[in-house]
This record gives structure tokens, C-alpha cells and sequence, in this order.
């Protein structure tokens, strides 16, 4: 490098410095620093990088954007730099909105969600001339919108997730004529949807979900032409839906689910050319399928799940190229299960549980090589035999839900069964007879396994405990004899698995919870499955492993109603995610190991009616637990039974104060001193090492 161009490279650095010098010396102009300076102090927490030496450079701060008056076309003697953006998503601002934001008058976008400001909003904001983008989401925000509203260049409005509440003010789009996005979901607006809505003629995106509108969709919103996606489920909006829907040819989805909508659904899907997504479930519509559904060539997902759909279910499949998932559960459908579902090409995902069908499974599923999701709980199908041979020929099904058919038929022993890829079996409540089938051994990729509410007989096979992603297994309420195998306390899963779950798509109800106390409960996603294994209301016996300390992972252990004998292992404390350890009506002898007050998530416990003795561990969670988690035993120490008080013989204490089985309790104590004299040791010391 010559000197001469030595020198061009300083004297163009020496510029390009010389600019931002001169571009530094423009300052925020003075309204915009009062105006956030109000706002700063309206916050009680400190805004991070606006600390207490800032400068007076407001577009210096943290999340300003600034522009220069004569970029904006702006005519002032001095230039001046002006506050065109403000944006604090995510910093944990607690506190009040000033009102001077109103002032900011250059101002396009404003976004302040994801924090903890609170009160009202003010109604300045809603006169901000500029103001392109506005998001408030994920506040704390209470009462209403302003009634008077004028934002004539806002695109973009999200205010979701707040405490908003009273009616959505009918001025909302006389000004803002240019606004592409409404959300207002998650929050307590109530009255009936304004019919100037249809005045926000470029809006694309409405969202009102989850608040408690009322009154029937007003006709303005059928003007609304631009409209790609309407959501507007749970509320409580009624009426029929009107055949003015079909105006809006631009939907792609469309959500009105969990509402109080009645009569026929509308024939206005051949209009509805671009719709993709179609919700309705959980309103009250009656009558059939209008064909302009059963055909759309457009609707990937249809869910019309629980409402008062009947009549036999017939989808043009050969019009249906789009459809993937398919929701019609808990209706009035009757008829055959739709023979003709396996020419939906594309049909991975189906629900058809809680309706009034008739018969068997059709032997066309056996060609069913797109699903992968079935629930056919409460369908009334008979032959769990021939259902089995014809789902198990369905190559890609992982997901197979047939609660509460077959009644009282027998769990097919056919050793050519295969269902190598199946991860979740849910076969309860059906008072299926046999045992648990040896083909089963097969499905080595389950994750989830409830045959619980059957009436199965013989043990529970040794395998299980190679299946490496089983996390889920339900077989309370049968006859299973036997111990426990002790296999069970390797599985892979619950010791150190990442259990991968592939969800079925978007709302699939896979499960209807069918015990008694839990009666309608419903599981819709994989993941609210806690890890358990309910082995509960069943005759087995043996031994609780002490090698169960090894399932880290397991939150629920529900062994109750059994036969099991032996003492409870004081290693189970290892078990560090347990929340629920029910070990209530069987004939479990020694004491309550104290260990178990390290179980700090243990939130339902019971022992009741065992033959336990001794004193009750207190403190941690133990402290939580009412005396009927142990009564039945000879326990002291808990509400309903306190220790004799004094200085007392351990032994006496040991023994509690009724004497229930005495004979039964001296071979306890002998069974006790197997474990070492350490136990005694450590009563009279008052720590309890067991
Ligand atoms: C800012 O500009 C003014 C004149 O417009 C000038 O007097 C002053 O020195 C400048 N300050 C800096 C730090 O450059
Ligand atoms: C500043 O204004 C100019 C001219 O209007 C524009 O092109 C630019 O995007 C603006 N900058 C910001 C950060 O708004
Ligand atoms: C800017 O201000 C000058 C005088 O201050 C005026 O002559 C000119 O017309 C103004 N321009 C605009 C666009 O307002
Ligand atoms: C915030 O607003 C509420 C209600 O509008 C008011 O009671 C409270 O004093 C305000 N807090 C501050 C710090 O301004
Ligand atoms: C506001 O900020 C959040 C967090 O960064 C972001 O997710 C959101 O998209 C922003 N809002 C808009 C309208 O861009
Ligand atoms: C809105 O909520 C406030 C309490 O946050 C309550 O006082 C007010 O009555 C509610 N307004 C309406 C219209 O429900
Ligand atoms: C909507 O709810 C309000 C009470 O919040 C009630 O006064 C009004 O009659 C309801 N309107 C309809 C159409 O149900
Ligand atoms: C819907 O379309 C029909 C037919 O084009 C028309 O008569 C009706 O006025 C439209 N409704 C609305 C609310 O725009
Ligand atoms: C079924 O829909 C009704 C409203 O029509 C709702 O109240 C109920 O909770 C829904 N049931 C389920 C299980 O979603
Ligand atoms: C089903 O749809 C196909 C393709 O759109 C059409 O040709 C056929 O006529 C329809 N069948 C019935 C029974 O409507
Ligand atoms: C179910 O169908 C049978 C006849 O197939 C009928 O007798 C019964 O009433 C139906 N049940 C319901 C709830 O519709
Ligand atoms: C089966 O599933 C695989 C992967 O999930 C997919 O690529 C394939 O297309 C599916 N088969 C059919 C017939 O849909």
C-alpha cells in the first residue's frame, strides 16, 4: 500500500466517523424524552438499559428506534431525531402505562407484550396517528378498549392474553380502515360482537377466541372479504350460521368451536374454496353433513366432534384429496363405520368415538395404509378378533383407541398378530375375558398401554420390561394374579428415557379417562400423560421391589387394592419425581420407612389398611396428608392416631395403640430385625436411617 492511499483510507475513515459524530449530536426531541420519561416512571421495575445515568439521547435506549424529522418528511428549523419505535417484549415490566405515550406521536410500532403492566390502557394509544403496530399481549390489562378509537394507520392490533373486559367497542374500524390483524383473545370482553367489525374492510386475521362474546355473528363480519383466519371459538355466540358465510371465499381457517351454535350446518363450502381448517366441535349442530363438506377438496382438518350430528357418514373421498384429519366423536351418527374412509388418500388422523354405530370393523381398513390415529372408543363394535386382524394389516398406525366396545368378548391369544409400530394401545373398560396375549410382546415400541376396567386373568408378562419407551401402563381393575415383575424396574423410560411423542394432530381426543373417579376426563395430548404404572384393584402378591427406587422418572405408582406383602423399601425414596404413592389395602408389614419424607412431590400418598406399625414419619409432604392415608394399621403419630405421650418403651410405641394383630405384629418387628438392629438404634436416637 502506497502513502498516497494510506492517506484516502484516514480521510474516509475520518468522514464516515465525522458523520455518526454529527448524527450522535441529534438528540431525541424533548416531548418524545418527557413522554418516556413518564412512561419510565409509570413502570416500578427498572427498564434495563434506561438505567439511572442514561443519557438524554432517548434513541439510545434500549428497544427506541429513532428516525430523523426530515426522513419522516417532518419540517423543523433543527432536526431532530424522533421515537418511531418502541419495543420492550419480555422485560418483566411491572406496572402502569403512562398515558403520555400519546404523545409520541411519530410512533409506528409499539410492542410491549410478554410483561406485567396493569390497570387500564390508556386512551391515548388510541389516538396515536402514525401508529402501524400495536402489541400488548401477554400483560396484565383490565378493563375495557376506549370506545373512542382513532388509529387511522394501524395494520397490526394483538392485545391477547389480558383481563380486558367489558364489550368491544363498535367504533373499533370507523378509522382503521387499514388494519390487517385483530387479536383480542384470552380475555373477558363480553357483549355481542359489534357489527362494525364488517367496517375493517382489509382485516385478514380476527381473533376473539376465549372470551365471552354473545349474540349471533353479526352480518358485518360476512363483508369482510379479505378474511383468511377467523377464530372466534370459545364463547358463548349462538344462533344458526347464516349462509352468508359463503361470502367469505378467502378463509383458510375457521374456528368456531365451543359455542352454543345450533341448527344444520351451512351448504356453503363450495364457496369456501381456500379452507383449510374447519373447528366446530363442542357447539350444538344438528342434522347431517351438508355434501358441500363431505366433498371439499380444500379441508385438511374437519373437526365437528360432540354435537348433534346424525344420520350415516358419507365423505366423497374421491373428492376429499386434502383431508388428513377427521373429528366427528360424539354425535348421533349411526350406520356402519364409513367403509369407504381408506380412500381418503391422505387420511391419517380419525376420531369416529362416542357415536352409534353398528357392527364391525369394515374390512377395507385393512388398506388404510395413510392412518395413523384411530379412536373408536364407545362405537358399539363388536369382534375384537376380526378388529385386530383387519388394524393390524394398517402399516402406518401408531395410535389405536377401542375403549368400551366388545363387551365382555375375549382378548384375542392369536399368535400371528402384529402390531410391531404401535405406540399407544388403549383398549379399557371393554370386560374383555383371557389373559394379556402373548402377540403383544410384539408391540415393543409402546409408550402408553391402558387395558385397565377389563377382566383379565393370569400375570403380568415378564417382557414388558424390555419394552424401552413404555412410560404409561394402566392395567388396574382386572384379575391379574401373581407378582409384579420384577422386570418392570428397568424399563428404560421411566429410569433415565427421553420419551419422544409424536403428537397426533392438532385436538385428537385420544383418550376418555373411563374410571369412576376420574369419570369424563379427557387426555387430548400425549404429553399430559404422567409417567405411571396403576397396577391397582388386581390380585397380585409378592413383593414391592426395592429396585423400583430405580424408576426416577415415574410419577405415579398405584399398587392399591392388591395382595402384596412384605415391607414397604425404604429405597423407594430414591423414586424423586413420585406424586402419587398408593399402596392403601394390601397386607404390607414394618414400618413407614422415614425416607419417604424426602419425596418432595409426593402429593397423594396412602398406606390405609395394611399391616403396618409404628410411628408415621413427619415433616416434608407427610405433614399434608389426612389420617386416612394411614389409617388401618397399627400406626401412631398422625391426627386421628397421636403417640402415646411420655417417655415410652420404642417397642410400645412400635406397637401403637391398637393391638389389631398382635401375633401379626411380633413377626413384624422379627421381620424388622432382618433388616439390622440399625432400626432400633436409630429410634432411640430419633433418626430414623432405615
Ligand atoms: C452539536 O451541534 C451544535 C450545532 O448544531 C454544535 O454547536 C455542537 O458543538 C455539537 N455538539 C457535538 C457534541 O458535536
Ligand atoms: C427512516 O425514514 C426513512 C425515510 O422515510 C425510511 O426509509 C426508514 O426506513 C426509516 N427508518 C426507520 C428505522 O424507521
Ligand atoms: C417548511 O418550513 C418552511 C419555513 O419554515 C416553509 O417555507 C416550507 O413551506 C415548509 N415545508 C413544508 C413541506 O411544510
Ligand atoms: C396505576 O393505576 C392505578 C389505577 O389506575 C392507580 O390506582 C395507581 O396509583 C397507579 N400506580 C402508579 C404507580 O401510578
Ligand atoms: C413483539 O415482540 C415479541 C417478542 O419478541 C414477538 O414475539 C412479537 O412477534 C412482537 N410483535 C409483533 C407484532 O411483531
Ligand atoms: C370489568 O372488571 C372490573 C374489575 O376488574 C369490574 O369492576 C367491572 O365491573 C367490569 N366491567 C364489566 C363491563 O364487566
Ligand atoms: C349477552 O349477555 C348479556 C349479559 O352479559 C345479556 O344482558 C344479554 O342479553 C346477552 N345477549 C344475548 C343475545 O344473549
Ligand atoms: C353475500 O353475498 C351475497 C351474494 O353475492 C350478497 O347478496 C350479500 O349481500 C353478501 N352479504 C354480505 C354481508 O356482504
Ligand atoms: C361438549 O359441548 C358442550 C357445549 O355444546 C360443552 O359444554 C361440553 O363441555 C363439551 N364436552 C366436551 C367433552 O368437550
Ligand atoms: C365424489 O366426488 C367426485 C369428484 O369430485 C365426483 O366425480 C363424484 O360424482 C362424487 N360422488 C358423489 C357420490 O357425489
Ligand atoms: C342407537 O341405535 C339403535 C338402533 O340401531 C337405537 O335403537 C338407539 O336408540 C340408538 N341410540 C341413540 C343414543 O341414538
Ligand atoms: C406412512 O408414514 C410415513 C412416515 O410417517 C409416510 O411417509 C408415508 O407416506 C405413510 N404411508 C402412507 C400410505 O400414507
Amino acid at each position: 500500500m502506497g502513502a498516497q492511499d494510506f492517506w484516502v483510507v484516514i480521510v474516509i475513515g475520518f468522514c464516515f466517523h465525522a458523520q455518526i459524530l454529527s448524527s450522535q449530536n441529534l438528540t431525541c426531541n424533548p416531548n418524545d424524552l418527557k413522554a418516556l420519561e413518564d412512561f419510565m416512571n409509570g413502570i416500578d421495575s427498572v427498564i434495563e438499559g434506561w438505567g439511572s445515568d442514561f443519557s438524554p439521547n432517548c434513541c439510545k435506549w434500549a428497544g427506541i428506534t429513532c428516525n430523523s424529522s426530515s426522513s419522516l418528511g417532518l419540517n423543523y428549523s433543527i432536526d431532530t431525531y424522533r421515537v418511531v419505535k418502541l419495543e420492550l417484549p419480555k422485560r418483566r415490566l411491572l406496572g402502569n402505562l403512562s398515558a403520555s405515550l400519546g404523545t409520541l406521536d411519530q410512533l409506528r410500532t409499539l410492542n410491549l407484550s410478554h410483561n406485567f403492566l396493569k390497570h387500564l390502557l390508556p386512551v391515548s394509544l388510541f389516538h396515536l396517528p402514525n401508529l402501524k403496530l400495536l402489541d400488548l399481549s401477554s400483560n396484565d390489562f383490565s378493563g375495557p378498549i376506549p370506545v373512542d378509537i382513532d388509529l387511522p394507520s394501524v395494520q397490526f392490533i394483538e392485545i391477547s392474553y389480558n383481563f380486558l373486559n367489558g364489550s368491544l367497542p363498535a367504533s373499533i374500524c370507523d378509522s382503521s380502515t387499514q388494519l390487517r390483524t385483530l387479536k383480542l383473545a384470552v380475555n373477558y370482553f363480553s357483549g355481542s360482537l359489534p357489527p362494525g367489525l364488517g367496517n375493517c374492510i382489509s382485516l385478514e386475521h380476527l381473533c376473539l377466541a376465549m372470551n365471552n362474546f354473545n349474540g349471533s355473528v353479526p352480518e358485518g363480519i360476512f363483508r369482510l372479504r379479505k378474511l383468511t383466519q377467523l377464530n372466534i371459538q370459545d364463547n358463548k355466540l349462538s344462533g344458526a350460521l347464516s349462509e352468508e358465510f359463503g361470502n367469505l371465499s378467502n378463509l383458510v381457517r375457521l374456528d368456531i368451536s365451543t359455542n352454543g351454535f345450533s341448527g344444520t350446518i351451512p351448504g356453503v363450502f363450495y364457496s369456501l374454496g381456500r379452507l383449510h381448517i374447519f373447528v366446530a366441535h363442542s357447539n350444538r349442530f344438528g342434522g347431517q353433513i351438508p355434501p358441500s363438506l363431505s366433498s371439499s377438496s380444500t379441508i385438511a382438518l374437519l373437526n365437528l366432534r360432540n354435537n348433534s350430528l346424525q344420520g350415516s357418514i358419507d365423505l366423497n373421498c374421491s373428492a376429499m384429496t386434502s383431508l388428513t384429519s377427521l373429528d366427528l366423536g360424539s354425535n348421533r351418527f349411526d350406520g356402519p363405520i364409513p367403509s369407504n374412509l381408506p380412500s381418503c388418500q391422505h387420511l391419517n388422523t380419525v376420531n369416529l368415538a362416542r357415536n352409534n354405530f353398528t357392527g364391525q370393523i369394515p374390512e377395507s381398513f385393512k388398506s388404510f395404509h395413510s392412518l395413523s390415529y384411530i379412536s373408536l372408543s364407545n362405537c358399539s363394535l363388536s369382534n375384537i378378533s376380526s378388529a385386530l386382524q383387519i388394524l393390524q394389516q394398517c402399516q402406518n398406525l401408531t395410535t389405536l383407541v377401542l375403549t368400551l366396545n366388545f363387551r365382555g368378548e375375549q382378548f384375542p391369544a392369536d399368535p400371528t398378530l402384529q402390531f410391531e409400530k404401535l405406540k399407544i394401545l388403549i383398549i379399557a373398560n371393554c370386560r374383555l375375558t383371557g389373559v394379556i396375549p402373548q402377540w403383544l410382546s410384539t408391540s415393543s415400541r409402546l409408550q402408553l398401554l391402558d387395558i385397565s376396567w377389563n377382566h383379565l386373568e393370569g400375570t403380568i408378562p415378564v417382557w414388558f420390561g424390555n419394552f424401552s419407551s413404555l412410560f404409561y401402563m394402566d392395567m388396574s381393575n382386572n384379575s391379574l394374579t401373581g407378582e409384579i415383575p420384577r422386570s418392570l424396574t428397568g424399563l428404560p423410560s421411566l429410569i433415565n428415557g427421553r420419551i419422544s411423542i409424536e403428537e397426533p394432530s392438532y385436538d385428537f381426543p385420544l383418550f376418555m379417562k373411563s374410571n369412576v373417579s376420574a369419570r369424563g376426563l379427557q387426555y387430548n395430548q400425549v404429553w399430559s400423560f404422567r409417567p405411571t404404572l396403576d397396577f391397582s384393584n388386581n390380585n397380585l402378591n409378592g413383593p414391592i421391589w426395592p429396585d423400583f427406587r430405580k424408576l426416577r422418572l415415574l410419577h405415579v405408582l398405584d399398587l392399591k387394592n392388591n395382595r402384596l406383602s412384605g415391607p414397604i423399601p425404604s429405597s423407594l425414596s430414591e423414586m424423586v419425581s413420585l406424586e402419587t404413592l398408593d399402596l392403601s389395602h394390601n397386607v404390607l408389614s414394618g414400618i413407614i420407612p422415614p425416607s419417604l419424607v424426602k419425596l418432595s412431590f409426593l402429593s397423594k400418598f396412602s398406606v390405609a389398611d395394611n399391616e403396618l406399625y409404628g410411628v408415621t414419619p413427619t415433616g416434608g409432604q407427610f405433614s399434608t396428608f389426612s389420617s386416612s392415608s394411614f389409617e388401618g394399621n397399627n400406626l401412631c403419630g398422625y391426627d386421628a392416631a397421636p403417640c402415646p405421650s411420655g417417655r415410652v418403651d420404642p417397642l410400645g410405641t412400635w406397637f401403637g395403640k391398637s393391638s389389631k394383630d398382635y401375633t401379626g405384629v411380633i413377626a413384624g418387628v422379627c421381620v424388622g430385625f432382618v433388616f439390622g438392629i440399625a432400626c432400633f438404634i436409630g429410634i432411640d436416637r430419633h433418626v430414623w436411617t432405615f
